[in-house]
């Protein structure tokens, strides 16, 4: 679909805010769009669903202010909230008309009930976190029929680059050990060193070659050189990590990605001079409670939690502040990644690099060695 309306300009901002909308309902025929009945009753349908489905947005977007601490957003929101009141409102006064002119749409508007208070209405959960994934997911729900029906071409919106916590190093040489699915992520390493014409090896381990992907290509990658070595569990047992460690030159890149074991194994034979870069399925055994409690001031939002020693800071945090974004909760990701003001950290995790260490933290397991952290929230 093409648009004919100018493009908004970036620095444009309208105010959301309640505008007066009314219909005059008693001067419109049934079939309104002359000529057309049936595209008078697929947007009369619209009629039927809005008025409950804005009555829901309200209703979530309620629940939602005490947690909006930008004062613009929060004022958007109130607008928000305003204009979708007015409609509804317009909206449900074609109800009677329709009615008026042989039209019942109670069956129809029943259904349309239902689906909005019941199946996504407010449902009975403990105070916490279940409490507060429902309102995001309702939230988020509400965000991406927006998008769908208002996002236009031409718009700009912001959006943010994915993260990424395993990015090919530079280096003068290369090493990947990858076992199993493991190969996922050193797969498009190997045709960017392939393509660039850089010194690359591979070790790659599986239970048996029909059960390792991307064999093919990889061999095709390899076929000049010797570079890649392919160890089937079921031919030849584990993967020598030791060996072909032992076999780089010093400034070679050591990417890994497969099961503990193996990531554990080119840890302990990594000879000195060579870097190490690691991805995990599953978090190395971090701990994220389990030691004495402490206090967070959470700076920007004026807020300080209580962390007890048997819950994370990132559960502490999103008690005050359920926005605060997270993915694997065991210190592998790099989601919940927050910058620190003030405190010692005790990191608790394997992905941070040094430099990172000295000011952020990963909140889902990382804890605090003294007393109080002051974090940039
Ligand atoms: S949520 Fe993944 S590192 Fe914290």
């Amino acid at each position: 679909m093409s648009n004919t309306q100018p493009a908004p300009v970036a620095s444009e901002r309208t105010p959301l805010k309640a505008r007066k909308v009314s219909f005059a309902w008693e001067k419109t025929p049934l079939h309104w769009v002359p000529g057309d009945p049936f595209t008078t009753h697929t947007i009369n349908v619209l009629h039927l669903l809005l008025p409950a489905g804005e009555r829901w947005f309200i209703h979530v977007y309620r629940q939602v202010l005490p947690y909006i601490h930008d004062e613009q957003l929060r004022q958007d929101v109130i607008g928000f909230i305003g204009q979708e009141a007015v409609h509804s409102q317009a909206h449900d006064d074609v109800l009677p008309r329709l009615k008026e002119l042989g039209l019942d749409p109670t069956p129809y508007t029943a259904q349309v009930d239902w689906f909005f208070e019941k199946l996504l209405g407010d449902r009975t959960l403990p105070p916490g976190r279940a409490r507060t994934w429902w309102l995001m997911e309702r939230v988020a729900l509400i965000a991406a029929i927006v998008v769908h029906e208002r996002l236009r071409e031409g718009e700009e919106v912001e959006v943010r680059d994915p993260r990424n916590r395993f990015p090919l190093a530079e280096a003068p040489a290369y090493l990947f050990v990858a076992g199993g699915i493991g190969i996922t992520p050193i797969l498009p390493m190997l045709r960017s060193v392939a393509a660039s014409g850089a010194d690359w090896r591979l070790l790659y381990g599986g239970r048996s070659r029909a059960t390792m992907p991307f064999l093919d290509e990889i061999e095709k990658l390899g076929a000049e050189g010797g570079r890649v070595t392919v160890v089937a569990e079921d031919e030849a047992g584990h993967p020598d990590a030791a060996a072909a460690l032992a076999d780089t030159v010093e400034g070679t890149a050591v990417h890994c990605c497969g099961p503990e074991p193996l990531m554990d194994a080119v840890g302990a034979a990594l000879p000195p001079g060579r870097t190490l870069h690691l991805e995990r399925f599953t978090a190395a055994a971090a701990a994220s409670t389990g030691s004495a409690p402490f206090e967070v001031e959470l700076r920007r939002s004026g807020r300080t939690v209580r962390v007890p020693a048997d819950r994370s800071v990132l559960a502490a945090v999103r008690d005050e502040l359920p926005y605060v974004s997270y993915s694997c909760e065991q210190g592998f990701c790099g989601t919940c990644q927050q910058r620190v003001l003030e405190g010692e950290i005790d990191h608790r995790d394997e992905l941070l690099t040094d430099s990172e260490r000295d000011d952020s933290m990963l909140i889902c397991v990382s804890r605090c060695r003294g007393e109080r952290l002051v974090l940039d929230l």
